[in-house]
């Protein structure tokens, strides 16, 4: 309709003036024509210009006094023509909202003496508001003065209009479009010779995907995967977020009174609460080496309690995967080993910006007779400098399980400061002795956050934007793949 009424006009007229103006004669939607003036103009049909103006509309408020009378109006009408009338009464016959303004505006415009007892001044009023905005709904000028009170009385609003002036022929122009075919049917096929096909756009965009997004974790997640899978290492099964106390704190040497094992740190369970099986004779063996020791050492010196290793809890850290890894490889004859797991712990702590109580460990150990804190070090050098950050130093650090214990600074650059980027050490022949690994056998090992590393990469500085209820799914359909790596 629109298309043919700007080109069929256009044939006989140098130009269209007003594309608002034209779609009232002719009773045609403004958008439409607009869509249509805009399409045209792609193809080169034809030129138009923008045109932007500011044009006045009612309010609701100014709608209703429109078609209704102003409140000021209804106030007078209700005074008697000669003597007076209660206020109480008038209140009584009037709207709340009339009465209210109509009162004020009557006075004010000398209508009325307001009293106790209210009478009118003047015999006969019109309703000039009224009329000023009939006026103005149908696009008519109105003087200055009414405009402003009507506009101080919020009854009516500017607002932006847009449209086009100065359509005329394009380069292009033909009174009716061609039709280009878009889609390559059996039938176009047939009578290609007779069509004109519509050009390809290699610019277009495709059609958004909707399909599921992988979380900044997991992308994070894939590129340590890959580093590891890289450096010859195999993954630990970690999918048990319950452990015992025995695989989480007591087969690495933590000693039963130590501060980590309290309820304000784990989350105990309270069903079940106790685990079901544990090696009997490697349990035997740990507690030899936590009352008394064994293999050159002297122990805790205390009594070790067996309710206390039963119980269930979420593992703390990805540690209790290594130490139950361990135990079972020791079990076979001797291989040495590079494992790897990421996955989720959990500590009873405090929530803030940068902590929540479930996170994910990153850990790495390897497993070969005569290792060195020299070859920590070196494998934390290699590991690191895949990972963008070459520049390490070490600081001396105390796990219960390792020792010698480091933790892993790095120089961040953009920080221009050292950061700690993880902790690791070299396990305590308490530990693997009585797990009855060969006596040479060291095992170096080291761990770090998942979410710190991802915060660094995709600039998140609160946690609870990366992880949890409040996390915004269209950040997680929006953010980029990732890749860390030697530059
Ligand atoms: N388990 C340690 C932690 O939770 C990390 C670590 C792993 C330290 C291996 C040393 C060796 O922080």
């Amino acid at each position: 309709m629109a298309e043919a009424a700007i080109l069929g006009f256009l044939q006989n007229n140098e130009s269209i003036p007003d594309s608002g103006n034209f779609a009232a004669e002719l009773n045609l939607d403004h958008e439409e024509v607009k869509n249509v003036i805009k399409s045209l103009q792609g193809f080169r049909y034809i030129e138009a210009k923008e045109l932007k103006r500011e044009t006045l509309v009612l309010t609701d408020e100014g709608k209703k006094y429109a078609a209704e009378g102003s409140p000021e109006f209804h106030f007078f009408s209700a005074v008697p023509e000669e003597g007076s009338i209660s206020k109480d009464d008038l209140e009584k016959k009037l709207d709340a909202s009339v009465f209210k303004i109509g009162s004020t505006q009557a006075a004010k415009k000398k209508w009325v003496a307001m009293g106790k007892q209210v009478s009118r001044k003047v015999q006969h009023v019109e309703d000039k508001v009224k009329e000023s905005l009939l006026l103005i709904q149908q696009g008519l000028e109105i003087d200055q003065e009414s405009l402003n009170s009507l506009k101080a009385r919020k009854l009516i609003a500017s607002q932006g209009w847009t449209g086009y002036s100065d359509v005329k022929k394009g380069p292009s122009y033909a009174p009716k479009r061609k039709i280009f075919a878009t889609d390559l049917t059996r039938e176009n096929l047939q009578n290609w010779k007779e069509m004109e096909f519509k050009e390809y756009n290699f610019n277009a965009k495709g059609q958004p995907l909707d399909a599921g997004h992988l979380h900044p974790l997991l992308k994070v997640r894939k590129q340590f995967k890959d580093i590891f899978c890289q450096m010859g290492f195999e993954e630990m099964p970690t999918n048990n977020f319950v452990e015992s106390s025995f695989w989480n704190f007591d087969a690495l040497f933590q000693p039963q009174q130590h501060p980590a094992r309290d309820s304000h740190d784990t989350f105990f369970l309270k069903a079940p609460s106790t685990t079901r099986e544990l090696p009997e004779d490697y349990v035997e063996r740990v507690k030899q080496v936590h009352e008394s020791g064994g293999y050159g050492s002297r122990g805790y010196n205390y009594d070790w309690k067996r309710e206390e290793a039963n119980k269930n809890l979420l593992r703390t850290h990805t540690t209790a995967v290594s130490s139950r890894m361990l135990y079972a490889l020791a079990k076979g004859p001797f291989t040495p080993k590079r494992y790897f797991s990421i996955d989720r712990v959990f500590r009873n702590e405090a929530v803030d910006r940068t902590h929540l109580a479930e996170f994910h460990q990153i850990e790495g150990l390897i497993c070969d007779r005569g290792l060195t804190l020299g070859d920590l070090i070196g494998v934390l050098q290699a590991f690191f400098s895949r990972l963008g950050m070459p520049k390490l130093r070490f600081k001396p650090a105390y796990n219960p399980y390792t020792e010698p214990s480091m933790e892993i600074f790095s120089y961040h650059e953009g920080l221009e400061k050292w950061v700690e980027i993880g902790n690791s050490g070299m396990f305590r022949p308490e530990m693997l002795q009585p797990m009855g690994l060969p006596e040479d056998v060291r095992v170096i090992a080291w761990g770090l956050s998942l979410e710190r590393p991802t915060m660094i990469l995709y600039g998140i500085d609160n946690i609870r934007d990366l992880f949890g209820h409040k996390v915004d799914l269209d950040l997680i359909k929006r953010n980029p793949i990732c890749r860390v790596g030697i530059e």
